[in-house]
Parts: structure tokens; sequence; C-alpha cells
């Protein structure tokens, strides 16, 4: 008897040739996900990070209120519900001071007594005045609350090297120096042992408008000066590029040497077009298909930045990190700096692009959904005492059964979202399985129109039980709201059907499913 896997891949074949006949209908309605072995990738947990920038009420009015607010409940000033929410989530990771931020921004200024502290003005993200009240101490206190790792971005367009050594000292040094001895003053004796490390943000940008190679240099001689003798073994990425621009991803791995850089960065928002990104809530399905294909862009972007970083390190050793990705729209109309609302067009957004970094695990070793906290694409959203969770939060919680748990290699062969002469595929997908054997299968149906139905067939068989979430919701502009703060939230999954190895599925328009398989 054949194995069913078999079975399967010739029904794909067939279906394939079919769909590509000449005069044959395009539309195909069933989609078939084959689910291989787990092989030795990992899907780092760090994948799931996030990113928070003094930009609009990320850090103000957002994580922090002061530890004097009697208003919000809070922990040396960083507000509990938010904490609460993100731990459930499983944050990994924080991103932070920035952003175009990072490249203006002097630690030094940001700590001691607050009282003492300068001031300065934030002239990126309208000209406020940012009084540095939240600074190092205050950001790893928030990352030890969380149980997340620091990542911080040093400032390389504005900075120096001095000061940037000294900041790593800071935060590091466990022996007896001039800044283990400023931090023990400022009231913290032992180090926290920051890891990761960015290297300046968008230096061909906001960062600096540098090019390339001149970026190299820079790049090089800043971590020339990050030695030293603490414990933890430092992570250093390099600023990367900007969605398509290969060409500096081509420079960096060429000209900087083996052994100087952990990690590359990479930065894709879904931006409709720069200069008319459209309404974060209040969009047509034109807008919302247009999304649909900026974020499908990242599969491409990944899998072609992956491939020349190969060239360079075949074994895979510097990791590809997309320190900012997310749905970027017009600030709602009152709202502070990109302040934007969050639909499901941004679950979609979610569980398309985390499906693609879990399948590319072996160079996707990290990323950070810009930004946490009322900025873009964000997982949480308050109003005073107020915070509502968003769809994306949902998805990122819905997908944390992911994080190390080992990949399993997906083969998708979707119908097709179908939107005037354009197609998109409908649905995408990524399994692992975890540390006790249970294969988790996150799924995302993009059309807005149609149900899809899917067959999944596993490399391995033997299972029970099948169980899982929904997010889902009547249409694709629906958001929860301060006043409807649980009109999107996952439910349970009926209508799932395991029978000889095949299991059988249903996804309604717009909807993000993760099934548990045993
Ligand atoms: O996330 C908002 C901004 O987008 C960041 O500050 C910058 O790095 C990027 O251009």
């Amino acid at each position: 008897m054949k194995h069913p896997y078999a079975v399967f891949a010739a029904i794909i074949i067939i279906t394939a040739l079919v769909a590509a006949a000449p005069g044959a209908h395009a539309q195909i309605s069933t989609s078939y996900v084959t689910v291989g072995a787990a092989d030795s990738t990992v899907i780092d947990r760090q994948i799931y990070g996030h990113f928070s920038e003094h930009l609009g009420r990320c850090i103000y009015d957002g994580f922090y209120v002061g530890d004097t607010s009697t208003r919000i409940r809070n922990t040396r000033g960083m507000r509990i519900d938010i904490v609460e929410a993100l731990r459930k989530m499983k944050i990994p990771n924080l991103r932070w001071p920035g952003g175009c931020f990072a490249d203006t921004y002097h630690w030094k200024d940001g700590i001691g007594p607050k009282e003492k502290r300068p001031s300065m003005v934030n002239t990126w993200w309208g000209g406020v005045t940012e009084n540095n009240s939240f600074g190092t101490h205050e950001f790893l206190d928030l990352c030890e609350q969380l149980g997340a790792e620091p990542f911080i971005s040093a400032n390389v367009g504005s900075g120096t090297v001095q000061e940037f050594s000294e900041w790593v000292q800071y935060t590091n040094f466990e022996g007896k120096s001039p800044m283990s001895g400023l931090r023990a003053a400022n009231g913290r004796e032992k180090p926290w042992n920051v890891r990761y490390w960015g290297i300046g943000n968008e230096p061909w940008g906001c960062g600096g408008n540098m090019r390339a190679d001149y970026y190299v240099d820079l790049y090089r001689k800043f971590v020339t000066f990050m030695t030293g003798t603490w414990r933890t073994p430092l992570y250093r990425i390099a600023a990367g590029s900007s969605s398509s621009d290969y060409s500096w991803t081509e420079t960096l791995m060429k000209n900087i040497p083996p052994g100087m850089m952990e990690g590359l960065g990479l930065h894709h928002y879904s931006v409709i077009d720069w200069d008319k990104k459209g309404s974060a809530a209040n969009f047509s399905h034109d807008e919302y298909y247009k999304t649909m294909k900026q974020a499908y862009r990242i599969e491409e972007i990944v899998a072609k930045h992956s491939a020349i970083m190969d060239a360079y390190d075949p074994k895979r050793k510097v990791a590809l990190i997309v320190d900012e990705w997310g749905g970027w729209y017009d600030t709602e109309p009152g709202g502070t700096a990109l302040y934007q609302q969050n639909t499901m067009r941004d679950a979609m957004i979610a569980g398309l692009t985390l499906n693609v970094f879990n399948n590319h695990a072996d160079r996707v070793r990290m990323a950070n959904l810009a930004q946490t906290v009322n900025v873009l694409q964000a997982v949480i959203l308050t109003e005073g005492e107020k915070m509502i969770l968003t769809p994306t939060y949902h998805v990122m919680e819905m997908y944390s059964v992911h994080q190390d748990a080992k990949r399993l290699p997906v083969a998708v062969r979707s119908a097709p979202y179908v939107e005037g002469r354009d197609t998109l595929p409908a649905v995408s997908a990524s399994a692992s399985k975890d540390k006790n054997g249970v294969i988790h299968v996150s799924l995302v149906n993009i059309d807005v129109r149609h149900t899809q139905p899917v067959s999944l067939l596993f490399k391995e068989d033997g299972f029970s039980s099948v169980s899982g979430r929904i997010l889902s919701s009547d249409a694709v502009q629906d958001h929860n709201t301060f006043k409807e703060p649980m009109k999107v939230r996952p439910a349970e999954i009926t209508g799932v059907t395991l029978k000889g190895g095949t299991l059988t599925a249903s996804l309604p328009p717009c909807s993000v499913v993760v099934l548990e398989i045993k």
C-alpha cells in the first residue's frame, strides 16, 4: 500500500497540472498543505520580538506612566496591565530606543536623578520635548518585568565610538571600572548583561544618509571597541537595508569580516504608497488587496536577502534580523505621531509574515514588530486607564506556540485569491513540533470573500486528536475599540476532521487558525 503522503503528493501534482492546462479554470477549490518531518532547524523565539521607540505614545503615556502616577497601576512607572498582557503573549525581546530616534539619543542624558537629567528635542517625531525620564535603567527594568531580552540600538549617526563603548560597559561590566562605578552610584550594582546590540539604525536614511561602504567602516570601528571581559557574549547586529535593497546586504556581507557580526538587519513595512498610506480602519477592498501584496513581498525579500547571505556565509552563522516590520497607515485624525487603529487586515499581515519567518527560521532568527504600544501595528492601544488588545496581539499570542519549537517544513498549494486580473495565494501556512511532541500548524486565509477548504497531510502520522483556535470576524475592517474591546478575539475552532492521516479544515474569509495536533 502506498504511503498516504505519496497519494497526497500525487493529488497535488494532478491538481496543479489541471489548473495549468490550457483553458482550465484557475480557481482551485481546495488548498493543500503537506507537513514534513522535523529537521534540525528551531524556530527561535526571538522571531516574536517587539520594538519600542521614543515616538508618539509608545513610551510616555504608553509603557511608562511615570513612577508618581496614582491613576494607573504601575511598577516603578511601567503599566502593570501592559506588562501582564505582554508576558501572556510571551514577548521574547524588546528593541529600544529607536528607530530614527536612536541616532539622536545620548544615553548619559537618561541616567541619574531624574530632576537632573537634561532634556532634548525629539527632532524625528514631532519636535516634542524629551525629558529623558525613561532611560537605560527604566528600559532594562521594563525588560526584567517583561521577562524579555533587551535589544539596544546604539547611536552611530550622531554619537561617538567612546560613548557607545561606555554604554556597553555601563550595562555589562561586572568588575571595577568607571562605568560600573557610575552604574552602582545610580542604584544598580550588578550588570544587566545586555546581549543584543544594534549598531545604528537605517544608516542609509535617518541614521546618517550614508553609503553602504562608509557604514561598513563605521560598523567595523564601532564593534572593535565593544570587546571586554564580561560574561555575556555580545550579539552584534549591523543595520540592514530597506525591503528590496539587496545591494546594501551584498556590500555588508562582502566587507564585514566573519566573526564581526552575528546578525544583519532588514526593515520591511507593508505600505500601499508612502505618500498616500490610507486609513488604518476605513479602507476599501482595493486598498486591502494592495496591502496584502506589500505584505506578501516579505517572502521574496527574505528569500533574496538570504540567498545573498548564503553566498558569503554558507553555514548560516549570521542571522537575518527583521528588526522592523508591520503595516503603516495614516495617523488617526487627532492621534499622536504614528498612532493607528489595528484591524483584521493587520491580523492578516501578522499571520502571513510570521509564517514566512517560521519557514525561513534557518536564516531569520529574530524580528521586531513595529511598534508594541500606540504606534504603527501595535499589539496594545491605551487611552487613559483603558487598554485594549488588538487583532495583531491575538495572532502573536496564538503563534507563540511556535517559539523554540522544531520547524516542520510545509509545502502549500494554495487556491488563488483573485482581485480583478491579479492573484495572490489565498492560504499560507507554517508548522512546528514542540518539546512535548505536539504539532502546531498556523494557517491564514487572506481571501476577503471566500472560505477556503484546506487539506493537510502529515509526513508523520499516528495522531489521535486535533483542536485549535481561530481569529476571524465579519468584516476585514473589524477592530477592537475602547467601547467594544472584545469584538475581535480568538475562539475555539470547530469542524476540523482528522481521518486516515489527512486533516481537513475550513478557513473563513480573512481568518487566522492555529491547530494543535497530538
Ligand atoms: O518605526 C518608525 C520608523 O520607521 C523608525 O523610527 C525608522 O527606523 C523607520 O523608518
